[in-house]
């Protein structure tokens, strides 16, 4: 059944923007504790930390029986990996970290992409693709534009270089709540009327593989893997569409990706 669909009134709007962009933050402080050695449940923790000192919380813990704060997807992981003492980062590395926090009872849900030291030239060409498509992306929000459309813009530039958008797993509205209805498809399977309307909250969070869209769970039932073992890389925000465009809540000053 479909969900009704909520329009947030002029005062929540005020809300949302007083609250504080917890968000962003954490992914500004965590950047320099991304190293060699560290464990994704250590920087899990630290991630935690930082949310409560705040006057946060995750959403992520007790989600669904999600066991931790944070999801840390390395390398062939197209998202959702639970942290863990057994994941040490070594050289080479490419990792998404996404941090969802609620503060005054809204929801924001971030994820950018960090590496560890050197990485190839195969893995920052994709890191960057992925940030090209979450921007073509964004550009395309505009009050009443069909969110069906936008998918091809985001193929006609990855596709051609041989990267696959991820069809399982899609953005997703959000605000008073974790994951509302509709979808927000990076690249749709089904066509749909739903058109983009002024003071919708939503994340845009396309996956990019390397090779094929293809992705399997793994028996924890949250980690999310590439099918073909191929690296995959993902950026997400949230945005707010206003009555003439959009805004990036999770925009910080301090995200040098912005300057890019
Ligand atoms: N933050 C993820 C998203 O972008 C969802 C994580 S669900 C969790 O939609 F339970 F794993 F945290
Ligand atoms: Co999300
Ligand atoms: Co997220």
């Amino acid at each position: 059944m479909k969900e009704k669909i909520i329009i947030k009134s002029p005062k929540q709007i005020e809300g949302i923007r007083k609250a504080s962009n917890l968000t962003a933050r954490t992914l500004d402080m965590i950047w320099e504790f991304v190293k060699a050695w560290i464990s994704t449940e250590e920087l899990d923790n630290i991630c935690n930390e930082f949310i409560l000192k705040n006057w946060g919380i995750s959403a992520c813990i007790g989600y669904h029986w999600f066991p931790k704060y944070t999801c840390i997807s390395l390398n062939d992981t197209v998202c959702h990996w639970i942290p863990s003492k057994w994941q040490v980062l070594k050289e080479g590395d490419i990792l998404n970290i996404d941090v969802t926090s609620i503060v005054d009872w809204y929801f924001w849900d971030a994820s950018r992409m960090f590496t560890v030291w050197e990485i190839t030239l195969k893995s920052d060409k994709l890191i960057k693709a992925a940030h090209d498509a979450w921007k073509i992306w964004i550009e395309q929000i505009k009050p009443w534009n069909h969110f069906w459309d936008i998918w091809y813009y985001i193929a006609r530039h990855v596709e051609p270089l041989g990267y696959s958008i991820v069809m399982d797993y899609t953005g997703h509205w959000v605000w008073i709540n974790f994951h509302e209805a509709p979808h927000v498809f990076h690249k749709a399977k089904k066509w749909s009327w739903e058109e983009i309307k002024p003071w919708m909250i939503f994340t845009v969070e396309p996956m990019i593989n390397v090779w094929k869209h293809q992705s399997k769970l793994l028996k924890d039932n949250w980690t999310v893997k590439t099918k073909d073992w191929s690296f995959s890389a993902q950026w997400e925000h949230t945005i707010l569409v206003t009555e003439t465009w959009y805004e990036i809540l999770t925009k910080t000053d301090k995200d040098f990706w912005f300057k890019y």
